[in-house]
């Protein structure tokens, strides 16, 4: 089991700094260690470096486009040869708009796999339906082509994500103009509505039959730390109450790792500046270790 750390210390899908300190914190709660611990060998285990151009104007309502851009192309490369060489590519955000690189590194490799998305925002916004111009709210728009026109910047996205190899579990915070989309496009979308009446088990249960109905399509599962309720993880940017408990989230990782069918994972949206004092920043960091540990093979027993 080889893994590759991808450290992706990116704040500019959105307006508050303090995200690209977010790999720093995780490495140093001592995630490598954790994992060598889980019999992962790591093959490599960098900190990307991003720095924005000198003049970025917004593109349409998309604000800093050539940043974002320039960062996931070099993501999505990053993600494509971690797999190519054999390794588990492990990225940790940075804010979620590092999901364009994720997916399409992801996709670009494994063209037949599903994606999971945990997060209390659905990040499907277009250029033409989002309220803020955060790009970190689009991220799964790019991927999947929905973005028409395709901003000039995003040119390099190559839409291989299909509306049927989408589910999200976790959701509570959707723009109008994503519920459409969702609906149009007959996404698996579960909410916290879904997973108080059903339970996460079941949850998780038929959003894989939905999305991998065969068992046998490669996973990628991107999760950004607001999918938890801000008990668990306060140190975020777009906090929503009412989400997933820490348990609920771990079980969601540790299900989607007994399929034997993961191939990528990102964390995303840890943003230590924003806790309020040590202890919800400690909480937020050992949450996400935590969750990254269960998707990659810990257990209770
Ligand atoms: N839906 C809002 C927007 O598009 C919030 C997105 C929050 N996304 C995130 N990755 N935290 O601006
Ligand atoms: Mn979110
Ligand atoms: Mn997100
Ligand atoms: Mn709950």
């Amino acid at each position: 089991k080889n893994v590759a750390i991808i450290g992706s210390p990116f704040n500019g899908g959105q307006a508050r700094s303090g995200v690209e300190t977010g790999p720093l914190h995780v490495l140093e709660h001592g995630l490598e260690k954790q994992l060598e611990s889980l019999n992962w060998n790591i093959t490599s285990s960098k900190n990307l470096i991003f720095s924005p151009p000198e003049s970025d104007p917004d593109e349409g309502r998309l604000k800093r486009p050539r940043y974002v851009s320039e960062a996931t192309r070099a993501v999505s490369s990053e993600v494509a040869s971690a797999i190519k060489s054999g390794s588990f590519p492990l990225t940790i955000g940075g804010d979620h708009s590092l999901a364009i690189g994720t997916v399409s590194g992801v996709f670009s490799q494994f063209p037949d796999a599903c994606l999971i998305w945990i997060d209390a925002h659905a990040d499907i916004n277009t250029p033409a339906s989002t309220p803020s111009g955060n790009i970190h709210g689009c991220p799964v728009s790019f991927v999947m082509g929905l973005a028409d026109p395709c901003p000039p910047q995003f040119e390099w996205v190559q839409p291989l994500l299909k509306a049927n190899k989408l589910a999200y579990i976790g959701l509570r915070d959707v723009d109008s103009g994503e519920r459409e989309i969702l609906k149009k496009h007959n996404i698996a979308a579960f909410s916290m509505h879904h997973v108080d009446k059903f339970g996460i088990g079941k949850v998780v249960e038929m959003a894989l039959a939905r999305v991998n109905p065969d068992g046998k399509s490669p996973i990628h599962l991107s999760l950004d730390i607001d999918a938890l309720d801000p008990e668990h993880a306060p140190a975020t940017g777009t906090p929503v109450r009412g989400g997933l408990s820490l348990r609920e989230a771990c079980y969601i990782c540790e299900a989607l790792a007994e399929t034997g069918n993961l191939v990528g994972m990102d964390i995303m949206e840890c943003n230590p500046v924003l806790g309020i004092d040590e202890r919800s920043v400690t909480s937020t960091i050992s949450a996400a270790c935590s969750l990254v540990r269960c998707a990659m093979g810990e257990t209770l027993l």
